[in-house]
């Protein structure tokens, strides 16, 4: 048995405006029209043993979700029956997945294995994903916690770094500084964890007592305390605040991958992307001959290397080259293309102004 457990949660600061809080990252739509989520779903809905799918988010974003998921359903071909584990705010992965084990484990048994995807991913070839989940499933039935390991393209900072031989994890080194990355990079013998991870709902929950047993502990507590709806053996658990305000705020990655001694990898070319910046979003878009990538209302003249998004207003730009304009019914983001990252500094200041 096979259980996807999808994650959505995180505000996506690098991509306001159009990523906030209550319309972070996975809500974004591609060009065909999905949002990254349906499309999470969908990938976790698409393997043969999957009857069940478990999302760990927001108690405020539970209507978008499930609203989401009954909207691409039908392209399932099959009856699936979706869980919720709903958090009254973020304590970061350690405590989601913690939570979605322990139900899984209660559930279905602690050999039930987990496939937990990311929200906001896009992997573009499901068919080598579909084979590097079933290598990663065989692992995890040995007791392995199982990465899916991406060539790197570039020192990223934002990623977490597996030093790998073969299927066997040396290291593991969650966002590490620019300077180890680039080392990291040049030594040709480290993968970018891609944020996705298989294992049986056991295995997770014994390396979790071993390397965060607070985070184990009060979890418990969380979803011994949660009030739970059934319906058609569906489960909507909501964990509340008093409560989940006791767990410690930690990633998986942190808290358990960068200590267990006990981590696989699964080397994977699947297409990934993780649309962390307004650069790697634009960089989906196929550019014109002047290297503009173009979406909505938008009139241009002697622009070049520039992505603008404007889907409300009419937006005009005139002789500026390497750009990113996003233009929203609410606020207006300029930024030079280089500095794409440096978006969440903004996203900092509006939330320390309230
Ligand atoms: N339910 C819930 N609650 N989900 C959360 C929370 C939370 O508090 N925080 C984050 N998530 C979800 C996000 O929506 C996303 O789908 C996934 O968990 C990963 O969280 P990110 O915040 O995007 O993590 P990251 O990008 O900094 O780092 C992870 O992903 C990288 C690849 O994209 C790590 O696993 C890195 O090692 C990895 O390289
Ligand atoms: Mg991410």
């Amino acid at each position: 048995m096979l259980i996807p457990v999808i994650l959505c949660g995180g505000a996506g600061s690098r991509l306001w405006p159009v990523s906030r809080e209550m319309h972070p990252k996975p809500f974004i739509r591609l060009e065909n029209g999905q949002s990254l989520l349906q499309n999470a779903w969908l990938r976790g809905a698409s393997f043969a043993d999957v009857t069940d799918i478990l999302t760990v988010t927001n108690h405020e974003l539970y209507f978008k979700v499930e609203s989401e998921y009954r909207e691409v359903a039908g392209k399932a071909h099959k009856d699936l029956v979706n869980s919720f584990i709903l958090e009254p705010f973020g304590r970061n992965t350690a405590p989601a997945v913690a939570a979605a084990a322990m139900q899984i484990a209660a559930a279905h048994g602690e050999d039930a294995l987990m496939l937990v995807l990311a929200a906001d991913h896009l992997i573009a070839d499901q068919a080598a994903f579909a084979e590097a989940v079933s290598t990663a499933m065989q692992l995890a039935r040995q007791g392995k916690l199982v990465t899916f390991g991406i060539t790197p393209e570039a020192p990223e900072t934002g990623f977490g770094y597996i030093e790998a031989s073969g299927n066997t994890v040396l290291r593991f080194v969650e966002k590490p500084t620019f300077e180890k990355a680039q080392e990291y990079v040049a030594s040709g013998s480290y993968l970018w964890n891609s944020g996705m991870f298989c294992f049986s709902a056991g295995t997770l929950l014994k390396e979790m007592a071993l390397h965060c047993p607070e985070i184990v502990e009060t979890t418990r507590v969380c979803l011994q305390q949660a009030s739970r709806a059934e319906n058609k053996g569906a489960a909507k658990i909501e964990l509340s605040a008093d409560d989940f305000s006791q767990v410690p705020d930690d990633s998986i990655d942190y808290a358990v991958m960068e200590k267990s001694k006990n981590v696989a990898v699964v080397q994977c070319s699947i297409g990934w992307s993780d649309i962390g910046s307004w650069r790697a979003l634009g960089d989906l878009i196929s550019p014109d001959d002047e290297g503009n990538r173009i979406e909505g209302n938008v009139m241009i003249h002697d622009v070049s290397n520039t992505h603008i998004q404007s889907h409300e207003r009419m937006t005009g730009v005139v002789g500026v080259d390497n750009l990113i304009i996003v233009d929203t019914p609410d606020a207006l983001l300029v930024v030079d293309r280089s500095r794409a990252q440096d978006v969440k500094h903004l996203y900092a200041q509006l939330k320390s102004q309230g």
